[in-house]
């Protein structure tokens, strides 16, 4: 697919998806009545704390899409300035806003208006004013350079068609010391072209996950140093063996070469102190 076409088939996916949670049904990107309406759940399951919950509207809660928790692992300081790159429902922009505190302030980027439309009335709700939803393309963020403390993101990196621009973008708006600190899906190792194209349908919809190692290569030709890719989440063959054979996939025979392949990564980064001036 080419660049607009995914663009356009990812907005068509997610409104659609915000749509289903306004209408009070789940977020999980899948046609409710097939195999993927199950198949979600191991992904966008259990990814937030009993006090995390506390912090943040239900439906915020509800509308979670993602496939970790990047302001647990963050470490966001009273203070700083938060960009979340696919904010979706506001649900890690709300929580960010809590950590950072009144004097620091969490944005959104999203491109879907129904997502912002949801993350708007999830920040109405939170009673929350350091937040602020834009809409734009991550691959052009619509914020100045050396404007935020910490990127954060889940879940959507792997479904831009253009991965280098978006990890330039990044490394242009973060201050010069600024941390990129990102949840994502990754795939260790060889995976089969088909099969991964088939089990990127079950983990995010439409999604084009990298390699560990094109993941780094791509940090470091943006600029970034310091990286490290650490799996929070391995996805078991098992869990998607519903799915997998509705696609006309031999699951048994699968298993060798992908179990344990597919991950739930978080993903950290740093710009360089020095890339202000070089
Ligand atoms: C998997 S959902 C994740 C939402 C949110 N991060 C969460 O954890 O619930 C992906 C979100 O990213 C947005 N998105 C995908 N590609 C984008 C792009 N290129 N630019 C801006 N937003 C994008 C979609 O509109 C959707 O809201």
């Amino acid at each position: 697919m080419s660049e607009p076409n995914v663009k356009e088939v990812v907005r068509d996916k997610y409104g659609q998806a915000a749509l289903r949670v306004t209408s009070g049904e789940g977020g999980c990107c899948g046609n409710r009545a097939s195999a993927e309406d199950a198949s979600c759940d191991p992904i966008t399951s259990n990814l937030y704390e009993g006090t995390q919950k506390d912090e943040i509207p239900d439906t915020a809660l509800k509308a979670s899409l993602g496939c970790g928790n990047p302001t647990a692992l963050a470490e966001l300081k009273p203070g700083e300035i938060v960009l979340d790159l696919g904010s979706g429902g506001g649900i890690d922009v709300l929580l960010s806003a809590r950590r950072v505190g009144p004097t620091g302030k969490a944005y959104g980027v999203d491109m879907t208006d129904e997502m912002l439309a949801l993350a708007e009335e999830n920040k109405r709700k939170s009673g929350l004013t350091n937040v602020e939803f834009l809409k734009g393309e991550i691959e052009d963020i619509p914020l100045s350079d050396n404007s935020v403390d910490v990127i954060i993101s889940n879940c959507v990196i792997n479904l831009s068609g253009d991965k280098d621009r978006v990890l330039q973008e990044a490394f242009r708006v973060l201050k010069p010391g600024g941390r990129f600190a990102v949840s994502d899906v990754v795939v260790r190792g060889h995976v089969p072209v088909e099969i991964k194209k088939s089990i990127e349908l079950w983990v995010g919809c439409v999604a084009g996950a990298l390699t560990d190692e094109e993941y780094r290569a791509k940090l470091v030709q943006a600029g970034f140093d310091r990286i490290d890719i650490e799996a929070t989440r391995v996805y078991s063959v098992d869990d998607a063996r519903a799915f997998l054979s509705g696609h006309g996939h031999d699951v048994d025979a699968l298993v060798k070469q992908v179990e344990g392949k597919f991950i739930s990564a978080f993903v950290r980064a740093n710009k360089p102190e020095a890339a202000c001036c070089a």
